[in-house]
């Protein structure tokens, strides 16, 4: 007997019998498998979805890494959290539209979970990094709605919400473990809609908001000869993304084990990967540093103060420089009988989840809304397109805010008029 036969005669008994596919291509058909060291290469040889082991690691996965670039850059995992322990893997794409990653011993480890009702689905690995799963012109599929540790450009990261979908980075656990680990990067819907980094729940840093191409929070993350981001905010999406400077300009923005959150990008004659940015630039961008209504200023010694008309929650604290309990008001706010507003110049706004915002009112109109209501402590134009017109106010604390020169906005903050006559500490008084 023919030492194949046996192995074509069990083919023949499952329902399903996939044919290995041969030569380079991008593209599984359904009924199709591949496994060990086959690999799908995008049209234009720049991603290839295949197994690979981190270095140190003796454990495969399914993933997309860059097709020449040296040593090998992972950009998203399939099986992030099921690796493959024995011999090998091997991924299919069923009649109806499903990818299926299995083991040697046939145990499913992960799958695509696509609706399968497609009559002739393929899957196919583009240029772009997206691994794309379609039936003729019906999207079924796409790991670009996944993400793992990385955002290539085109890339959404955010919300699509008619689908209640949040597409957030999540980190390796360490380099030769992508099982995810503590930090994530995520956008927040919360008042106005910001980029969040967190350690499981824990803030760890907000971009602020999106305002005139750039968040009032980074000095560093503008448009650039290498990218260009972008923040959309419909009734639909909510995302952050960013587009190639170039066509041969290859760039990634990667949330690292340790929480770091780089912007990398390709630099072919030296063959390495250059940080051009790290989202948290300095010290006082770490969430909440000064506390409830202390500002943080990178030029200053100590980088923490409290705002006009506060004192820090405990002294003590602050002498040692502890000053996450921030500031408490010297006295009570009259509500609406003797009162104004100190101008801050230039600021990172605070936290925006409790906010109440108009983008159609009047500045003037704003800060009459401000002292017409108790709980409003301060307030900004959001002066979108400089028609003169916009309004945020905030309802509770000031926190997260910091000295933003040259990049930031003016916060007028609420205060009585007994404060206000006092001397300024470092501000000045709205004229
Ligand atoms: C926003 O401000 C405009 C102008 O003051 C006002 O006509 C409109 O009612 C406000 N919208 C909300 C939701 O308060
Ligand atoms: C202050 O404004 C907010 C938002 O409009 C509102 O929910 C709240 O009830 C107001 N509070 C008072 C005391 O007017």
């Amino acid at each position: 007997m023919h030492p194949l036969l046996p192995s074509v005669n069990f083919c023949w008994t499952l329902i399903f019998c996939f044919l290995k596919i041969s030569a380079s291509t991008d593209t599984l058909s359904s009924n199709q498998s591949m496994s060990g060291l086959q690999t799908l290469v995008s049209s234009g040889k720049v991603f290839e979805l295949g197994f690979f082991s981190p270095s140190d690691s003796s454990k495969q996965y399914l993933g997309i890494w860059y097709k020449n670039i040296l040593p090998q850059t992972v950009v998203w995992v399939a099986n992030r959290e099921n690796p493959i322990t024995d011999s090998s893997g091997t991924l299919s794409l069923t009649k109806d539209g499903n990818l299926e990653l299995v083991n040697s011993s046939g145990n499913l480890l992960w799958s695509s979970n696509s609706p399968s009702s497609a009559k002739n689905p393929i899957a196919q690995i583009l240029d772009s990094g997206n691994l794309v799963l379609r039936d003729q012109d019906i999207y079924l599929w796409q790991s670009f709605d996944y993400p793992t540790d990385t955002l290539l450009p085109g890339m959404k990261q955010g919300w699509d919400l008619k689908r209640n979908l949040s597409r957030n980075l999540t980190c390796w656990k360490s380099s030769y473990d992508p099982s995810a680990g503590n930090y994530s990067y995520s956008v927040d819907l919360l008042g106005l809609p910001q980029v969040v980094l967190r350690m499981g729940s824990k803030k760890l840093y907000r971009s602020g908001l999106w305002y005139d191409n750039r968040f009032t929070g980074s000095p560093v993350l503008v448009a650039n000869s290498v990218f260009i981001p972008k923040f959309v905010s419909t009734s639909e999406e909510v995302y952050y993304t960013f587009e190639a400077g170039g066509p041969h300009i290859l760039s990634r923005l990667l949330i690292g084990p340790t929480g770091l959150v780089q912007h990398y990008m390709w630099v072919a004659i030296q063959s390495q990967w250059v940080v051009l940015f790290t989202i948290q630039e300095d010290h006082c961008d770490t969430y909440n540093i000064c506390g409830p209504f202390g500002t943080c200023d990178i030029t200053d010694s100590p980088n923490c103060k409290c705002m006009k008309g506060f004192s820090p929650k405990s002294a003590q604290d602050w002498e040692v420089y502890i000053t996450f309990g921030g500031c408490v008001r010297n006295s009570p706010l009259d509500c609406g009988k003797r009162e104004d507003f100190v101008k801050y110049v230039g600021m990172k706004l605070p936290e925006t989840s409790n906010i109440w915002f108009n983008t159609t009112m009047g500045t003037q109109d704003c800060r009459e809304q401000c002292l017409k209501n108790c709980s409003c402590t301060g307030y900004s134009e959001l002066d979108n397109g400089g028609n003169g017109k916009g309004c945020v106010m905030w309802l509770g604390d000031l926190v997260d805010t910091r000295v933003a020169t040259g990049y930031g906005h003016d916060l007028y903050e609420r205060l009585s008029a007994s404060e206000l006559g006092m001397s300024p500490v470092f501000c000045f008084k709205a004229s």
